[in-house]
C-alpha cells in the first residue's frame, strides 16, 4: 500500500509530464503516468514469488510446447522475478534443432520477438522427469537426480506459480522422457507441499488435452490453490499458430508455434499493468479466446480449487512488467480468433505433411517426411485398433466399444484405483508398444478396465492376444513408454 501512495505522490509531482495515449485503433485512452521504474516484485506482502515451468513434449512437430514456456519465462523475468525463484523444465531440442529456421531463437506467435535467450537450463534432456518436478516443487534437493540443482524453496509467505504446456490425456500428463505425470501423484505432490506450510498461495496453469481431468474430483479445496485448464476433462486443447491458419507462422515454418491457451493468458499478460488486472478477469479473457467463438476449434477453459482466489491480482504471482504501467487492464480488447487452429493430436501429423508437401521431389527430405508421415500414422492404427480389440476381448464383441467410453459423472475423477491404472498401462505397453503422445488418448478406455474390475492377468492375457506383434518405429518403442 505504502509503495502505491509513494508511487502515487511521485505520479501527480510529474503531472506537467502527464499525457494521453491513444491506442492505435482509437477505442480507448489511457491516462500515462511517469513510471517510477521499480518492478514491485520485491514487495514483502507477497514475500518471494517463484514459479515452475514445464514443457512436456520433445521433437520439433513439438515446438510450441517449449515456445509457450520460454514465453511465459520472459513475462515472469519482466515482471521483476529473478533467475534463481523461475525453475525451468523443457527438454532444449528445439532452438538448435536442425528443422528450426532460425537457430537459437524461438518465437511464440507470428511476429513475436525471440523467446529462448537468457532461458535457464535447469532439467533439461533426460532430466525432464516427474521425479524431478515434484522434487522442484516440494523443495527437495536430494530427492533430485540430474539438473542444476533449482528448487522451490519457498517460505510460508510465499506465492508460486506453475505453468505446465504439453499433451496429456485423461488422467495423465505428457513427458519427453519415458514416465507420465499422473493426476493423483501431482495431487499428492500438491498435499505434502501444502501441508509443509512453504506457501501462501499457488497459481497453476495448465495446458494439455482432457487437462480438466487432471483436477476434476481430485483436487481438494482449501489447499490455496487456485488452477485453470486449457479444456475440460473430455476435450482436446488446440495448437495455433499453425501453417494454414491465419495469423499463420512465417512461411519458412513447418510447425505450430503455439498454442491456443497458453497464449492467450500470455499475450493478455504481455501487454497489462498486472497490478490492476485480477486472475478472474484473465480467466474470463482466456475462456473466451480459448473458446474460438464457441467453434469446434476451441476448447472450455476450467477453474478448479480454491476459486475465490481469482480476486487477487496477477501482481502476485507474475509481478508486472514497468513498461506497461500505464496498461490498465481494459477487458474488450479482442484479439483476433485463430481460424483453424490444430488439434494437439494432430500437429505431429500437420508437420511431417507440410515438411512432405515442401520438399523437392526425389530428395532425401521428402523420403523422411513421407517415413515420418507413414510411421505416426501405422502407429495411430495399431493403438486405436488394439484397444479396440482388447475391449471386445474383455467384455465381448457388443458391450466393449461402450464400456470404454463410457464417460462418468463429471466432478467424479476418472478411475478410483489409480495403481491399477498405472500396472494395467504397463501393462498395455509390455505387449502393445508405448502409446506414446497420440495414445494417451486412451487413458479413459484403460481407467474403465480398472472400474470394471479387471485384474492385470486379464488385462495381459487380452494384450497378449490383441498384439502378437507391435510396429518396429520410433512411436511404439518402449523406450518412450513405461509409466511407472
Ligand atoms: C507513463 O506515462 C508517463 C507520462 O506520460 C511517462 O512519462 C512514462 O514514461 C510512462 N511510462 C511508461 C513505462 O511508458
Ligand atoms: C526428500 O526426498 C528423499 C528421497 O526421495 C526422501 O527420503 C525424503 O523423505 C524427502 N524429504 C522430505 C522432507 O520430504
Amino acid at each position: 500500500m505504502m509503495v502505491m501512495m509513494i508511487r502515487y505522490v511521485a505520479g501527480a509531482l510529474f503531472l506537467t509530464a502527464l499525457s494521453i495515449l491513444t491506442v492505435a485503433d482509437g477505442r480507448h485512452d489511457f491516462i500515462k503516468l511517469p513510471s517510477d521504474g521499480t518492478a514491485g516484485a520485491d514487495d514483502d506482502s507477497v514475500g518471494t514469488r517463484w514459479a515452475v515451468l514445464l514443457a512436456g513434449s520433445s521433437g520439433y512437430w513439438n515446438y510450441r510446447h517449449q515456445a509457450d514456456i520460454c514465453h511465459a519465462y520472459q513475462i515472469l523475468r519482466k515482471g521483476g522475478l529473478k533467475d534463481e525463484n523461475i525453475i525451468v523444465f523443457m527438454y532444449d531440442d528445439i532452438a538448435y534443432n536442425i528443422e528450426n529456421p532460425r537457430p537459437g531463437v524461438l518465437i511464440n506467435s507470428p511476429h513475436g520477438e525471440d523467446v529462448y535467450k537468457g532461458v535457464p537450463k535447469d532439467y533439461i534432456g533426460n532430466d525432464v522427469t516427474p521425479n524431478n518436478f515434484y522434487a522442484a516443487l516440494l523443495g527437495n534437493k536430494t530427492a533430485l537426480t540430474g539438473g542444476s540443482g533449482k528448487v522451490v524453496d519457498s517460505g510460508p509467505n510465499d506465492h508460486i506459480f506453475v505453468f505446465y504446456s504439453d499433451h496429456g490425456g485423461p488422467g495423465v500428463l505428457g513427458m519427453p522422457t519415458s514416465h507420465y505425470i499422473y493426476a493423483n501423484d501431482l495431487i499428492e505432490v500438491l498435499i505434502k507441499k501444502h501441508a509443509s506450510g512453504t506457501y501462501k498461495k499457488l497459481v497453476f496453469y495448465l495446458e494439455a488435452c482432457e487437462a480438466g481431468s487432471i483436477f476434476e474430483g481430485l483436487l481438494p479445496k482449501g489447499l490455496n490453490i487456485y488452477a485453470t485448464t486449457a479444456s475440460n476433462a473430455e476435450e482436446s486443447s488446440w495448437g495455433t499458430y499453425c501453417p494454414g491458419d491465419y495469423p499463420s507462422p512465417p512461411p519458412e515454418y513447418e510447425t505450430c508455434l503455439g498454442d491456443l491457451y497458453s497464449i492467450a493468458w500470455m499475450e493478455d499478460s504481455d501487454i497489462h499493468n498486472l497490478r490492476t488486472e485480477t486472475l478472474s478477469q484473465q480467466y474470463e479473457l482466456v475462456k473466451k479466446r480459448t473458446a474460438n467463438e464457441n467453434s469446434y476449434y476451441g476448447s472450455h477453459v476450467m477453474q478448479y480449487g480454491d476459486v475465490k482466489l481469482n480476486a487477487e491480482s496477477l501482481f502476485t504471482y507474475l509481478g508486472t512488467d514497468p513498461a506497461n504501467d500505464n496498461l490498465t487492464f481494459v477487458d474488450e480488447n479482442s484479439p483476433l480468433p485463430s481460424s483453424k487452429p490444430v488439434n494437439q493430436r494432430d500437429a505431429d501429423l500437420l508437420h511431417f505433411w507440410h515438411k512432405f508437401r515442401r520438399a523437392p521431389e526425389g530428395s532425401d527430405r521428402k523420403f523422411a517426411a513421407q517415413k515420418q508421415l507413414s510411421e505416426a500414422m501405422a502407429h495411430r492404427t495399431h493403438v486405436d485398433s488394439s484397444i479396440k480389440l482388447i475391449g471386445k476381448l474383455l467384455f465381448g464383441i457388443d458391450k466393449g466399444p461402450q464400456m470404454l467410453k463410457a464417460m462418468r459423472p463429471s466432478g467424479q475423477p476418472l478411475v478410483d484405483d489409480w495403481d491399477c491404472l498405472k500396472s494395467l498401462v504397463r501393462t498395455f505397453e509390455t505387449h502393445c508398444g508405448s502409446l506414446s503422445q497420440y495414445g494417451m488418448k486412451h487413458m479413459r478406455s484403460i481407467a474403465n478396465i480398472c472400474n470394471a474390475g479387471v485384474t492385470r492377468e486379464q488385462m495381459a492375457e487380452a494384450s497378449g492376444q490383441a498384439c502378437t506383434s507391435f510396429p518396429s518405429n520410433s512411436w511404439s518403442s518402449l523406450h518412450r513408454g513405461f509409466s511407472a
